[in-house]
């Protein structure tokens, strides 16, 4: 399969492992970021990962931050991306099997490392279910998210980066 992956600065370790994880298993990476130490924002790599899997060029994606959560919502808001946020691995299962989840994000200082590569091997190895309430609800969240300029815009984070180099935020 080929994996859409990507990270923010709190997580780029995590992110390399479960890239050569996935490669270890005979799988190609599309690594979209960060790929290094220096603050950035969660939703640059979301958003990046995600527009990945709703355009075809990967089959599925994973998106890790500190916690998950920041990450897995600027992945939702790519018209077509249905990332859920994971602990466990019956969410894995639950997210592939009756949401059809094509990305999850996962807490790269929340969840250990074991546990993720469970995560990610269920994810990958479940297959969906395309019953008609399935599907019909599928559709309808689809539909929520109309596709829009700004999800083509490579600077839209922009400002929020600024703040950063600027001291605006709190070390993490
Ligand atoms: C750091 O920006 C931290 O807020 C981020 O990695 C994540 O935990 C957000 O959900």
């Amino acid at each position: 399969m080929k994996i859409s992956i990507g990270c923010d600065h709190i997580a780029t370790d995590v992110k390399n492992h479960v890239a050569d994880y996935l490669k270890r298993k005979g799988h190609e990476v599309i690594d979209n970021g960060t790929y290094d130490y220096e603050r950035t924002h969660y939703p640059i790599y979301g958003k990046k990962t995600a527009a990945k899997v709703v355009s075809g060029e990967a089959d599925l994606g994973i998106v890790i931050c500190g916690t998950g959560v920041g990450i897995t919502n600027g992945a939702n808001k790519v018209a077509g991306a249905r990332c859920a946020l994971v602990r466990d691995v019956a969410t894995a299962r639950y997210a592939k099997e009756s949401l059809n989840a094509n990305i999850i994000g996962v807490g790269g200082r929340i969840t250990g490392i074991g546990l993720i590569e469970n995560i990610v091997d269920v994810f990958l190895e479940t297959e969906y279910k395309a019953t008609p309430e399935n599907t019909a609800l599928i559709d309808r969240i689809n539909n929520l998210i109309a596709p829009n300029e700004q999800a083509q815009d490579e600077h839209l984070f922009d400002e929020f980066i600024e703040k950063w180099n600027n001291g605006g935020y709190p070390a993490q």
